[in-house]
């Protein structure tokens, strides 16, 4: 069975308690398990983690590079500065689906701005903790055609 590596950024260990008018109520466990679960529906299995650490985040990118791992990624505020991520996206080697709980394009200014999209297959945002059942399917569909 395919693994999918479903990593998130900063902050996101918080949900539950963090703004919840922004992120909903769920915590990252509950999050895990709709995953897990969406992922079995799809004949996938799950890697699912999460850091505040940037040099983490960059060195779980790397593994999955070396793996072909596909990756489901919420890089958090990451998203919008950090091009050190960006590059090490840049060398993947398996799918690659960004995705985003709130919509970053209706919030703050400083969230348009994705340095990590043009790298990404797709970016899904905005659907809640949906938006990860839909990378996943994403993902699902992207990896069907090469085994
Ligand atoms: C986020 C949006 C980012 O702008 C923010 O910094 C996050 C969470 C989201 O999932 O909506 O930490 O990636």
């Amino acid at each position: 069975m395919r693994t999918v590596l479903v990593l998130n950024g900063p902050n996101l260990a918080r949900l539950g308690s963090r703004e919840p008018d922004v992120y909903g109520t769920a915590t990252l466990a509950e999050l895990r398990d709709l995953c897990s679960a969406t992922a079995a529906e799809l004949g996938l299995t799950i890697d699912f983690r999460q850091t505040d650490d940037e040099s983490q985040l960059i060195s779980w990118v790397h593994e999955a590079s070396d793996g072909r791992v596909p990756v489901v990624l919420n890089p958090a505020a990451f998203t919008h500065y950090s091009y050190a991520l960006r590059d090490a996206l840049a060398m993947r080697t398996a799918p690659l689906v960004e995705v985003h709980i709130s919509n970053p394009a209706a919030r703050e200014e400083f969230r348009h701005t994705s340095v990590v999209a043009a790298v990404a297959d797709g970016t899904i945002a905005g659907f809640g903790l949906g938006s990860y059942l839909l990378a996943l399917r994403a993902i699902a569909g992207l990896v069907a055609g090469d085994g």
